[in-house]
């Protein structure tokens, strides 16, 4: 018997086409002996399709026709219910597409990546692959990751956040507060953002005016850290989970500007882009040995701080004027799943996902054992103020309740 994969990917998040090649990229890697594979596209409008014309990228070009070749879909959120349905179902066909084993997300970015798809997953009560749904949301969100990281001791630059109501609210004040805990120069961010995007630098206080205008132009949370001017960046991934947390190599991602764009992670390979593979990258990454072993310890460490499963993409900063190092952030579903950096580190990218799927069962196995009750039924029991005790909110009191 075969294990039956779904693989998500699309999403109402801006990094929808990259979602696309690194779900394409892990279908062609996936064994066709021990999985079948049903391919779940979810619209920018969020609406869910599947069909066998989503596997091929070319279709993307077009989205309209690629949608009128393909089925809109949907999952119920009830627990126990693994199955994949059809909204619109033929006379003599079955409302059901596929029953789903397990499910892949190759989703990046907001909506997808933060711990809302992972939210349906565990009401369906179907194992997925990668983070768990607080890992995903606090990945996602580079002010709580920074917080939790610098809470365990792990070294995160210099930061400081505010919400888009307060810099309408108070902007002369949290200006100042920039300034006199940082000074200039400045990055300014949207917490959630992925692939750079809404992301500026800021070197005086017109500068930090506009970058924060834009980052609030993409969300309602911004960060903004220090500069560090004279960077190198590095890249690290991690496979695993709490019990076996395994390293990958360091790899340096090639920027050609002040910091490594949109167009440099996917548009640098000229022809057409191959996600994060595209990335003009050193690999393994040219580094003093002890930097490494810090950087892969580093890694683990981060991993486990936010409880990942799977694989996750742990970036780092190194200030080359200090040479300190810092985690600059956790992608929970990295571009690519980087199976790049495990093919350097001997696992090929079929391994790489039978070893997700592998965890994805067990962390359903070992969540097994919870307790989801608790002293039995509080309205059986006769001391819980029950109809005959009627107690506060009971039937004789005529509650409120
Ligand atoms: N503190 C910083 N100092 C200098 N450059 C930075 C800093 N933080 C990020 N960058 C640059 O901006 C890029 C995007 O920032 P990052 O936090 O990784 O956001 P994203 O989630 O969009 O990838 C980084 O790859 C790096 O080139
Ligand atoms: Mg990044």
């Amino acid at each position: 018997m075969k294990t039956n994969v779904g693989v998500v990917f699309g999403g109402r998040s801006v990094e929808n086409e990259i979602s696309v090649i690194t779900a394409n990229q892990a279908i062609q890697a996936m064994d066709k002996e021990k999985y079948d594979i049903t391919p779940i596209y979810i619209t920018k409008t969020g609406k869910w399709y599947s069909g066998e014309a989503l596997l091929n990228v070319d279709n993307y070009r077009d989205t309209k026709k690629l949608l009128s070749m393909c089925e809109e879909v949907y999952m119920r959120p009830c627990y126990g219910d693994t199955n994949l349905y059809r909204v619109k179902k033929g006379l003599f066909q079955s409302n059901v597409v596929a029953k789903l084993d397990v499910v892949l997300p190759a989703l990046h970015g907001t909506n997808c990546e933060d711990g809302t798809f992972q939210g349906i997953m565990e009401f369906c009560g179907i194992p997925y692959t990668g983070c768990n749904t607080l890992a995903s949301a606090n990945g996602m969100d580079k002010i709580t990751m920074k917080m939790i990281l610098k809470e365990c001791g792990i070294p995160v630059v210099d930061y400081c956040w505010f919400s888009d109501k307060e810099w309408d609210d108070k902007k002369d004040v949290t200006v100042a507060n920039v300034e006199s805990k940082l000074g200039y120069p400045v990055i300014v961010k949207p917490a959630n953002s992925g692939s750079s995007v809404g992301i500026r630098a800021a070197h005086n206080r017109e500068e930090l005016l506009d970058a924060v205008d834009y980052a609030i132009s993409f969300t309602n949370r911004v960060i903004i850290e220090k500069y560090v001017q004279k960077l190198k960046e590095v890249n690290c991934a991690v496979l695993g989970n709490y019990y076996e947390c395994t390293p990958s190599v360091c790899e340096v991602p090639v920027r050609s500007g002040e910091i490594l764009s949109y167009q440099d992670k996917y548009m640098s390979g000229g022809k057409q882009s191959q996600g994060m593979r595209s990335t003009q990258r050193e690999i393994p990454a040219n580094l003093p040995d002890e930097s490494t072993a810090f950087i892969q310890q580093a890694a683990c460490d981060t991993f486990r701080a936010l409880d990942c499963d799977g694989v996750a993409r742990i970036d780092f900063i190194i200030d080359e004027a200090t040479g300190d190092i810092y985690i600059n952030e956790i992608n929970t579903i990295p571009g690519s799943l980087s199976y790049y950096l495990w093919e350097y580190s001997g696992i090929n990218f079929s391994e790489l996902i039978d070893k997700l799927i592998e965890i994805a069962f067990r962390r359903k196995q070992d969540f097994g054992f919870k307790a989801v009750n608790y002293g039995g039924n509080i309205f059986a029991a006769k001391s819980a103020g029950g109809s005959k005790t009627g107690g506060k909110f009971g039937a004789k009191t005529g509650g409120k309740f």
